[in-house]
């Protein structure tokens, strides 16, 4: 079957099975680049269900680009509590304000003019200028490379076929309505497509899926295995004469700004001279590593380490990592 005609046939399956998403509208592009942007920066690392409300009352405070350059980032802050990934309120909030001073509050429609906005990466830039502008662009994600590589039986690690997934992607978007198609392809991804049990007979593309009815389907795409490093460390919970425990706040990286109990990621430097191991250890998978902490007791009024002491029934009013939370159950501090 010729692209052209695969292209048609997604464009016909959203007409009628198409999602209505309260940042979406059918026939073309949206006339509000500035919905469209919220709407793709808050979907870049939450789920449609999740941001749905949040977009809502989102939109209902911040109803232009103008009352979100106002606002107060702090303001903007709240309305995000509970997606996470700051940083993109931050941008967000940013390029409001570059879109108001700069543009004169209309948004450009030229992708080098895109690119320079913040917190906007390939991906969201191509379905910006799709959905917004209806310019010819390919969005690719984990959906759409799903999609792909099912539907041309492409079985090599996905990091090893960038281009050629890429180059098949392209060749699938329609060229007079990429609004349409981006969000159909994403629709398609999200009901049909999945990554268990894939809906073929519902798929507007059965017909020349290359794996359809195959054993494997669900093993595409083939992700590349990442050798985890295993690492050893330690994790330290102190406590003065007054039973209260230290904690430090981190200052560099990704988490920066939360708290956390002194730990090193290598057992063979120990932060204290005297501890005793209590024999538990949490475990947290990051993206290239593997570590365990064993959980270390000390006591001392005073640490040669940056921090303080807090009460422990405080513990709670300090933000703390996800692994940070791990140590507090396994060692069973009573935060309560
Ligand atoms: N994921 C990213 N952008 C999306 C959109 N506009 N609709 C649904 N899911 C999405």
């Amino acid at each position: 079957m010729e692209t052209k005609e695969l292209t048609h046939k997604l464009l016909e399956w959203y007409q009628a099975n198409g999602r209505n998403l309260p940042w979406r509208v059918k026939g073309g592009a949206h006339p509000d680049p500035y919905i469209v942007l919220v709407s793709e920066i808050m979907l870049q690392q939450t789920t449609v269900k999740t941001v749905i409300p949040y977009f809502e009352k989102f939109i209902q405070r911040f109803p232009n680009v103008e009352s979100l350059a106002q606002a107060e980032l702090e303001e903007v802050y709240r309305y995000w509590q509970g997606l996470g990934y700051y940083t993109r309120a931050k941008s967000l909030h940013q390029t409001a304000q570059i879109i108001t001073e700069k543009y004169n509050g209309k948004f450009p429609s030229d992708k080098e003019d895109i690119k320079k906005l913040k917190g906007l990466g390939a991906y969201t830039v191509a379905s910006f200028l799709a959905l917004a502008f209806n310019q010819p662009e390919t969005a690719i994600d984990g959906n759409v490379t799903r999609i792909i590589c099912r539907l041309y039986h492409l079985t090599s690690p996905v990091d090893s076929i960038k281009k050629e997934i890429e180059k098949k992607a392209t060749q699938l978007t329609s060229q007079d309505n990429a609004a349409d198609y981006t969000s159909a392809i994403m629709d398609l991804g999200a009901t049909v497509c999945t990554k268990q049990k894939p809906n073929c007979l519902f798929c507007p593309w059965s017909e020349a899926c290359q794996s359809k009815g195959r054993a494997d389907i669900e093993q595409i795409p083939v992700k590349n295995k990442i050798e985890k490093k295993q690492k050893q460390g330690a994790v330290y919970l102190i406590y003065n004469q007054k039973g209260e425990i230290f904690i430090t706040k981190r200052s560099k990286g990704l988490l920066s700004g939360l708290y956390e109990f002194p730990w090193t990621d290598d057992i063979f430097h120990p932060l204290l001279e005297q501890s005793q191991n209590t024999q538990k250890s949490v475990n947290h998978i990051f993206t290239h590593i593997n570590l365990t902490l064993q959980i270390h007791k000390a006591q001392t009024d005073t640490p040669k380490l940056e921090g303080r002491f807090v009460p422990i029934k405080e513990l709670n009013t300090y933000p703390m990592s996800t692994l940070m939370k791990k140590v507090i159950k396994a060692a069973e501090i009573n935060v309560n």
